[in-house]
């Protein structure tokens, strides 16, 4: 069953997605199209109800005037022109630019004029994504880099329910990963949901490329080049794999029209993974957007830990532990880590705060531990909040929690004698501290 579906005609407009967003809220599937699509491509599609010609500032793409009306007009459909005028969507000539506003002129449009039907919903996206790997990988097998967070892991359930065995995960376990959370995607997928997941113990391998290397940039380099060549090395050991599944989604494809001529643009997930693989790409989740991919992982019977799992760094841990990393000082930061997360559920923090973590210093401060002199390490709490991780606040944690989690971390955690609570917003200070 194919839905119906806005198109989106982006004539270097920055509210592209915030227009796509309020069509979906509505109950209908809305995508995002370059300015010079081409009719031929529109019908090709097949399923739009109607356009929306989104202009930015006066139709303006790249500083050449963009003028397609009278083309689109062409094929038949119903035409919605938004023009903005000024800088920001307050200034949007249809739109006054609060929401509600905008929701009921679309919902003119997209029901009132378009007829078009209410069944955009995650049980129908899965069916047809379903359907849809099963008549492109046929016969074929297909390889995906299982991290275990959100998007490679809702592409694992979605993929196993299309081609089942013919899916080979790969798991690698570069010893950055958070407590538990190597064991949860084995739990999950391999005992759960028997899904085929060969799991690669790598964290002597990192820990030995990390070794005496304190400088941020690089232990990002070595980190996502030394997974890429664990990645390919699992990779040969199959053979006649044909596909490369990737977890790319909605806000990595889509782009801005006024800074190119083109607004969808090739941008992969696991950037990086070698591009003399040869393997042909699937991207089931390639048109949600975060909330969405959210909502296909509880619909594909997922664990909630999982589906709303906070957003965690590729290099994972290891630019919490700043400066050359140790195996002492990683898993002070890994148990510190653990009981915030822990604390955070029981106050019910988890979901209340978009980003938790500690962070450990490669510094010792003095302190008395049973009556003697100790030299050992402090312990960073993190906790903002923010929209889309640009800018950031500081969550005012109660006092009574923060007590709670340093007198566990002090009592529970070896080598840490203090606590400390990072009070800085983003900007001047980033979310992470490399
Ligand atoms: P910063 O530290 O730049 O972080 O304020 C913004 C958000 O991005 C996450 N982050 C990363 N995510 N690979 C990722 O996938 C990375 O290398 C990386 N570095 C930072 C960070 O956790 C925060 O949510």
């Amino acid at each position: 069953m194919k839905q119906d579906m806005i198109l989106i005609l982006d004539l270097g407009s920055e509210e592209n997605t915030r227009i796509a967003r309020a069509i979906r809220d509505l109950g209908v599937y809305s995508e995002i199209y370059p300015h010079d699509i081409t009719v031929a491509e529109i019908k090709k599609l097949g399923n739009v109800k109607g356009i929306i010609l989104n202009g930015g500032r006066n139709n303006v793409v790249d500083g050449v005037a963009i003028d397609i009306v009278r083309e689109v007009a062409g094929i038949g459909l119903p035409i919605l022109t938004v023009r903005h005028e000024g800088i920001t969507h307050r200034d949007m000539e249809c739109f006054s630019g609060d929401d509600d506003n905008l929701a009921k002129e679309l919902e003119a449009f997209v029901f009132g004029v378009c007829a078009a039907e209410k069944n955009w919903n995650m049980r129908n996206f899965v069916h047809d994504q379903v359907e849809l790997v099963k008549r492109e990988v046929g016969d074929g097998r297909v390889l995906l880099a299982l991290s275990g967070g959100v998007d490679s892991s809702v592409v694992a359930a979605l993929l196993l329910r299309a081609i089942g065995e013919r899916l080979e995960c790969v798991h690698v376990n570069h010893g950055l990963m958070r407590k538990g959370e190597s064991e949860q995607v084995v739990e999950v997928f391999r005992n759960q949901m028997k899904a085929n997941l060969a799991c690669v113990d790598a964290r002597e391998r990192f820990l030995s490329k990390l070794e005496n290397i304190s400088d941020p940039e690089q232990k990002r380099k070595i980190i996502g080049a030394e997974f890429i060549r664990v990645f390919e090395e699992e990779a040969e050991k199959f053979s006649g794999i044909e596909y490369l599944a990737q977890g790319t989604i909605y806000p990595d494809i889509v782009e801005s029209g006024t800074k190119t001529a083109k607004i969808v643009k090739s941008h992969h997930n696991v950037g990086g993974l070698p591009a003399d693989m040869k393997l042909k790409l699937v991207e089931p989740i390639k048109q949600l957007f975060k909330d969405e991919v959210r909502a296909c992982g509880l619909e594909l019977g997922l664990p909630r830990g999982m589906v709303f799992r906070q957003p965690f760094p590729g290099p994972g841990l290891g630019v919490r532990c700043l400066g050359a990393v140790t195996v002492e000082r990683l898993e002070a930061l890994r148990e510190s880590d653990a009981i915030l997360r822990e604390e955070f559920e029981t106050a019910g923090y988890d979901t209340r705060v978009w980003q938790y973590f500690t962070v450990i210093p490669d510094f010792k401060s003095v302190g008395i531990r049973d009556g003697a002199r100790s030299f050992e390490y402090p312990v960073i709490i993190r906790a903002v909040n923010t929209v889309d991780a640009m800018t950031a606040t500081i969550e005012k944690l109660p006092w009574e929690l923060l007590e709670r989690i340093t007198d566990r971390i002090l009592s529970e955690v070896e080598r840490v004698n203090r606590v400390l609570y990072d009070i800085s917003p983003k900007p001047p200070a980033t979310i992470e501290w490399e």
